[in-house]
């Protein structure tokens, strides 16, 4: 976002969002097959590699052989059951699978895997008690159970990541020809909300307001706007990045991808903050490089400099981040605020013809309807058929943010970029003054965030066109 924000505006916002912000839900318990008081009825084997702990159960092939877990829930609910297992025939191994001794899942599929060292995970909800709870697989042919490494129970909260968040669905993301691809190699296309600055508006971001985004607005993904100056990192490093990593972590609790934004914004030349983007990037990386869902964007909008020298700091920050997150997506900015230089006179062409020199990554584009016209459309659709462009930033008003809503230009930018599968992020959940901050002022922190009750039109809008059924490919 390219206006400044006025600090007199602030103090209030300031001081609440010091606030803590707890986890959404508890984490998964691990429960080995080979750990009593597990019973297998069979052998605990370690002859085939890939399994978890310090062996797996090899139950009798017979009806009825059983693998039995006994797990712990400190309050009933519903919970989700992750069994791994493999089976190395070619033959469907079914098995009831039982809460309690009710069955959850009768004659529950266990299809071949491909081999027995080939570990597959098959997950499914199911209400448990408080305490202790059993949880039986037992086999409903002749043939007996797959082999069993363990099962994953958790329990509470308001979305435990199960199978069918975006996260669950499309695991680690790539860059494939000018696409986001996912676990399977296939096109997708995210949608999802930009944070305000988290320096004014972290408020914004709690357990129920992110619960909504998810949930109730069906996003894919958050993109964390963490501004450098205008009172943002550079003034207090820690905090800045401490809220940074409690907010991946609420966003991976709800099965969304992050877009860790490091929103550098004036200076316009990313190089000035490069030092402390090394800094920062390192620790992020290096703390969540084996999470499946963090974006890492590094420059925002760079202004007042050529592509050349945005293109140079591409260079030096993305083996930074490599360094800890081989297999990560980066998000680089370009020249004009992230217009492709086309708000200074330029085209995609500069970048079409000196690309950033590495892999895995995509270029952003911001536009905000109001004031892009066609000319910027054009631009985007020329230059996503040639290089992976992610829109991590639009609006449906003009470029400061504020002002009248363009909803039909809008509309054909989203055409569009569904048409390509471009991935898009609106700008922005929080209940700033301005016309494109999607609550109403004073929404935050306690609500209602889901609904439309208080929703400006430019919310209301974005809402309907982000809970749009997801189409993701899963095979
Ligand atoms: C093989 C394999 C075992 C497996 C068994 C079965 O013997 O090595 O791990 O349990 O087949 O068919 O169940």
């Amino acid at each position: 976002m390219r206006w400044k924000k006025c600090a007199a505006l602030l103090g209030a916002a300031v001081l609440l969002a010091v606030a803590a912000q707890t986890a959404a839900y508890a984490a998964p318990i691990r429960y080995e097959a080979e750990n009593a008081p597990a019973q297998c009825d069979g052998t605990i084997d370690a002859n085939h590699a890939g399994f978890s702990g310090t062996g797996f159960c090899n139950a009798t092939n017979a009806t009825g052989s059983f693998v039995q877990f006994t797990v712990d829930a400190a309050s009933a609910g519903s919970a989700t059951i992750s069994i791994r297992y493999a089976n190395g025939t070619t033959t469907n191994r079914p098995a009831d699978i039982s809460v309690n001794g009710s069955v959850a899942q009768a004659a529950s599929a266990f299809n071949g895997t491909g081999a027995w060292t080939a570990w597959a995970t098959k997950t499914l909800t199911a209400n448990v008690d408080a305490g202790a709870n059993t949880i039986r697989i037992a086999a409903t042919t002749a043939n007996g159970p797959a082999n069993i490494d363990y099962v994953d129970v958790e329990v509470g909260g308001t979305t435990p990541p199960g199978g069918t968040t975006p996260v669950a669905i499309n695991g680690q993301l790539h860059v494939c020809g000018v696409n986001l691809c996912n676990q399977y190699n296939r096109p997708i296309q995210l949608r999802g909300m930009s944070s305000h600055g988290l320096q004014w508006y972290y408020q914004c971001l709690n357990t129920a307001s992110l619960d909504a985004l998810a949930n109730d607005w069906k996003a894919d993904v958050l993109r964390i706007s963490m501004y450098i100056q205008e009172d943002g990192y550079e003034t207090n490093p820690r905090l800045f990045t401490d809220r940074v990593h409690n907010l991946i972590e609420m966003a991976t609790a709800r099965g969304m991808y992050a877009i860790v934004d490091w929103h550098m914004l004036d200076p316009g030349d990313p190089n000035f903050n490069l030092a402390r983007a090394k800094t920062f990037f390192t620790e992020i990386a290096s703390r969540h490089k084996n999470k499946t869902n963090i974006i890492y964007e590094v420059a925002n909008e760079p202004s007042g400099v050529s592509w050349s020298t945005i293109r140079n700091y591409h260079h030096q920050i993305i083996p930074v981040i490599r360094a800890q997150d081989a297999d990560a997506v980066i998000l680089l900015g370009t020249r004009a605020w992230s217009s492709l230089g086309v708000s200074d006179g330029a085209s995609e062409t500069e970048v079409v013809n000196n690309p950033v020199n590495a892999t895995n990554i995509m270029y952003t584009f911001h536009f905000y309807a109001a004031s892009h016209g066609s000319g910027y459309l054009n631009t985007l659709s020329r230059a996503a058929d040639r290089i992976p462009m992610f829109v991590t930033e639009f609006g449906t008003q003009t470029a400061s943010g504020d002002g009248g809503n363009n909803f039909t230009r809008s509309q054909e930018y989203l055409d569009l970029m569904a048409q390509k599968k471009i991935s898009w992020v609106n700008w922005n959940y929080s209940d700033d003054e301005r016309s494109g901050a999607v609550f109403t002022e004073g929404t935050c922190p306690s609500g209602q965030f889901s609904g439309t009750s208080r929703l400006k039109p430019a919310g209301v809008w974005v809402r309907d066109r982000v809970r749009t059924p997801d189409n993701f490919p899963t095979s």
